[in-house]
């Protein structure tokens, strides 16, 4: 049975210019590069410069993602910034991004799921699309978590950095067969009681303030791996494909021993998992396009590649996207 399908035209990211390394974290705060490496994977992270907005980090990534998909901005009918780093309280950073690319119809809209925020607007425009209701959709993903950061916890504000990523997506029939190209199924999860494990101490409704990120990173890491996994399998479920079947895993970038362990639970190579963390650390929402930018810049990304993203952050939240290029 024909079905209409999101379809990937075209992904793009960008990183600001400045680059703060290990070294560079061991003159801000007690740590050093063989902690940071070990713990993590991470070698490095971009900061956007003073003048550089979130919507400057979308629109750069957008542009490029725009450009390779063929696509006219004019032809844009959503546009949706996963961010928890917003411009401005309000309006959304979606709307700065849509009138800066000459959108100019249909809706524009952020949405806030932390570091599984690009896997919520994947899954939002695909239903959106699926519906008929728009028909080509930009989804970013973009973040400045250096502005949200204690520069004096060496817990947390050696493991992000600021940078953004886009994809291009675009309402396609399809034949509803294996073969069908698209998002093919996404799963999206949310459970408020960890709220307090990662979060930010601050917003416009509670102390007036924006507040600094604070993180149980031991216990956030006991979740990430069974969650994801969990949420793996069951759009593997969903779809009938097995683990071994994927091509390309790109994981949302928080810590490479995460990732390991999921590689493990699920019994794939690491040839499998796109990791790209070592020189970006953890973006948050933008991490999945960077990462997939990535991957189709070093060609690992051919037409018919299936390629499953999954994401956990604070909230908690956490959810997959399965796709076939
Ligand atoms: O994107 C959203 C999802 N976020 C995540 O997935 C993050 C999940 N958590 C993690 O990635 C890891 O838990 C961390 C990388 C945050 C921490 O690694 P860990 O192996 O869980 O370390 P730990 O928190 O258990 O800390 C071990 C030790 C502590 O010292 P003591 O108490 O054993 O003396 C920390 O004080 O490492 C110390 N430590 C550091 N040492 C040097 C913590 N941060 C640092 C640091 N440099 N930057």
């Amino acid at each position: 049975m024909a079905v209409i399908r999101s379809v990937i035209r075209g992904v793009g990211a960008y990183l600001p210019k400045r680059i703060l390394t290990n070294a560079d974290m061991a003159k801000i705060v007690d740590t050093d590069d063989a902690w940071i490496t070990e713990r993590t994977g991470i070698k490095a992270r971009h900061i956007a410069a003073d003048d550089e907005k979130t919507s400057d980090l979308g629109i750069a990534a957008a542009r490029q993602a725009l450009i390779r998909s063929g696509i006219d901005p004019v032809e844009i009918d959503l546009v949706i910034c996963a961010t928890a780093t917003p411009d401005r309280t309000f309006p959304a950073t979606a709307v700065r991004i849509q009138s800066e690319l000459g959108v100019t119809k249909g809706a524009a809209f952020d949405i806030q799921a932390v570091c599984s925020g690009f896997v919520f607007a994947m899954a939002t425009a695909d239903n959106f699309l699926k519906t008929g209701q728009f028909k080509r959709a930009l989804v970013i993903g973009a973040e400045t978590f250096s502005r949200i950061l204690d520069w004096s916890d060496r817990t947390t504000c050696v493991l992000f950095g600021d940078g953004a990523g886009a994809v291009v997506l675009e309402a396609q029939p399809q034949k509803g067969a294996r073969e069908d190209r698209g998002i093919l199924a996404t799963t999206l999860r949310s459970d408020g009681r960890y709220g307090d494990l990662l979060y930010v101490d601050g917003g416009p409704g509670s102390t007036k303030t924006v507040g600094h990120l604070r993180m149980n990173g031991r216990e956030v890491f006991r979740h990430a791996v069974q969650k994801i996994s969990g949420v793996i399998e069951e759009t593997l479920v969903t779809t009938g494909y097995a683990a071994d079947e994927i091509d390309l895993y790109v994981p949302h970038q928080a810590n490479a021993r995460i990732l390991d362990g999921i590689a493990r639970k699920l019994g794939v190579g690491p040839e499998k998992i796109m990791i790209t963390l070592s020189h970006h650390g953890n973006t948050s929402a933008a991490s999945i396009p960077l990462a997939l930018n990535q991957a189709y810049e070093e060609h690992r990304l051919k037409e018919g590649s299936l390629v499953l993203m999954e994401a956990m952050g604070g909230g908690f939240t956490w959810g997959a996207v399965l796709a076939r290029w």
